[in-house]
């Protein structure tokens, strides 16, 4: 029987590490020096990684890790100092592992998800899949710039701008998409009003990211000013609840972005499928090998920069996406 600090086996331990390597070496890189420290340090640290080995393995994440022990107040110092304070106060760390997800909420998708957006023939009805706080459901009250091609909303700029390069010239929209109805679903929807939460979402943003702080914190202004209907509930359990209430006769768009990949592989599977037989449109960006009919029909293009997300509409693939939304690779 395993013993809490126990891995399960040689396996399971190099998953752990892999796991980190992998992060640093795709996601923290050139995004976070810090992290990318953090993440080489627990990838070699045998101490560290037997405490991570006390959690079930989705909750061994290195983005959860590093943001759970910021929320807890750990110095952001170099890997030495910080695995230090990290053993000292892992009992806190890991009760808030315990009951955290990683929900990390970037508006910015936005910019990726715009021209496919634009192309369902409005007035349209907008459900997200895994909407965090919600600031990817308004897609209609932010000014974009594509490689400084300028688009903003009816009424005027936005006080949030979201840039994006692009590659493949995708089809940029004139005017943005007409939004009637919206709503979002989330096992634990976050609400831009309550601190606790706001603290959880900057949290999220890692320490070197001042410009995307300052996107969020502008992007929650305009949500705080028109509260959207998040239900809290489950992605496959819950959603055909939510996908009834949608007005009769307005296209529905569904959306699923970074939200899919928390799902396992046979749950994952059944929403596809209950989607797939819907009369909506279904645009998903999610990691490249997360809708596997997308993935296939990529037929060996792969995306010009790694760690970076597939961009489909009902299962064809259309781009690859910064994981953040600040390129789009038009295929
Ligand atoms: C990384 S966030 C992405 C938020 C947003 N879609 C975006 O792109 O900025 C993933 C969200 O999916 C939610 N989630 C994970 N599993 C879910 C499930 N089974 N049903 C509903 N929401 C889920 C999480 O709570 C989290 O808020």
């Amino acid at each position: 029987m395993k013993e809490p600090g126990e891995f399960d086996g040689g396996e399971d331990l190099e998953k752990t590490v892999a796991w980190y390597r992998r992060f640093a070496e795709h996601e923290a890189s050139g995004r976070s020096a810090l992290f990318e420290g953090w993440a080489y340090g627990v990838a070699d640290d045998g101490e560290v990684l037997a405490l991570l080995g006390e959690l079930p393995r989705p909750k061994r994440q290195p983005n959860l890790l590093f943001a759970c022990s910021r929320l807890v107040g750990c110095p952001l110092v170099p890997y030495a100092e910080w695995r230090e304070w990290l053993i000292a106060n892992w009992s806190a760390v890991s009760a808030q592992m315990a009951v955290r997800g990683t929900q990390t909420n970037e508006p910015r998708r936005c910019a990726v998800l715009l021209p496919v957006l634009a192309k369902v023939a409005g007035p349209i009805a907008l459900l997200e899949v895994g909407a965090s706080a919600g600031l990817c459901l308004y897609p209609d009250r932010y000014s974009y710039s594509y490689d400084g091609r300028r688009i903003d909303p009816v009424d005027g700029p936005s006080t949030v701008l979201l840039e994006c390069s692009t590659t493949g010239d995708p089809p940029i929209p004139v005017a943005l998409p007409e939004i009637v109805w919206r709503a979002g679903i989330d096992l634990n929807p976050l609400d831009v009003s309550d601190e606790e939460d706001t603290t959880w979402l900057e949290t999220l943003i890692w320490p070197e990211q001042h410009e995307r702080r300052q996107r969020i914190r502008a992007a929650m202004d305009i949500v705080r000013s028109d509260p959207p209907r998040i239900v809290r509930g489950d992605a496959i359990d819950d959603l055909p609840a939510l996908v009834a209430d949608v007005p009769a006769g307005i296209p529905l768009v569904i959306v699923s972005s970074a939200a899919i990949v928390y799902l396992m592989p046979e749950p994952r599977a059944r929403f596809i499928d209950y989607v797939r037989a819907l009369d909506a449109t279904w645009i998903s960006n999610e990691g490249a090998g997360i809708v596997p009919v997308a993935a296939g029909k990529l037929n060996g293009r792969v995306s010009p920069v790694t760690g970076q997300m597939l961009l489909s509409v009902n299962e064809e693939p259309m781009a690859f996406t910064g994981p953040h939304g600040d390129r789009l690779d038009w295929l």
